[in-house]
């Protein structure tokens, strides 16, 4: 009995310690490097955006307004968009809190060498309003994962000249 006392206890406390060494949900998130931003507390701005499912349908549109803009088309005209698509579902969905782990690589290694300048970046967040638009996200929610969108002109942009789009084997 005693030992059964002593063996509980230290089972209790074992799992007291295992608990306490984990870092909160947000740290974690927090400590995504590649994530671009830190995530936002609470889920309020991921359910306005639908959950991942919301999410996905956003992105289907918003590839499809990428490739028809004549200032963004150069880059995403290629056979990368699925792979890109499901890269930024899973990014705007960490940055929402939403659950996930965005596995892709930071902001200033998946943009690099392709030159991208305002104009560009600039195009790219129009279009990604044009399709929260669409999918009736509210304004208020829009603008605060556009906020956190904002600050990574820093790493994705590269130049303030032409852009050069990356050249990729052409779709199917
Ligand atoms: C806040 C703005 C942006 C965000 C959050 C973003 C996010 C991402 C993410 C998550 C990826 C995939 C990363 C990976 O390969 O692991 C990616 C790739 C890519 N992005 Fe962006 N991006 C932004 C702006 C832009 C702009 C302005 C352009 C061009 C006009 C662009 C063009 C591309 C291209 C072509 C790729 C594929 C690169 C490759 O696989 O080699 N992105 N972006």
């Amino acid at each position: 009995m005693n030992i059964n006392i002593k063996a509980a206890t230290a089972a209790l406390l074992a799992t007291a310690t295992f608990l306490m060494a984990q870092p909160a949900i947000a740290e974690v998130y927090a400590q995504n490097p590649n994530l671009g931003n830190t995530p936002m507390e609470g889920t309020a701005t991921f359910e306005a955006f639908g959950g991942k499912e919301g999410l996905v349908k956003i992105m289907d549109d918003f590839m499809i307004g990428l490739v028809a803009d004549p200032r963004t088309k150069p880059f995403f005209d290629n056979n990368k968009q699925t792979f890109i698509k499901a890269m930024l579902v899973e990014q705007m969905c960490e940055l929402m809190n939403g659950g996930c782990k965005y596995p892709g690589r930071d902001m200033k290694a998946s943009h690099a060498n392709m030159k991208v300048n305002r104009e560009g970046f600039n195009a790219l967040v129009e279009q990604f309003q044009f399709a929260m638009d669409k999918h009736n996200v509210p304004f208020s929610a829009q603008n605060k994962l556009l906020a956190k969108l904002a600050p990574m002109y820093r790493e994705i942009e590269t130049t303030t000249g032409d852009a050069v789009p990356p050249v990729f084997p052409k779709a199917e």
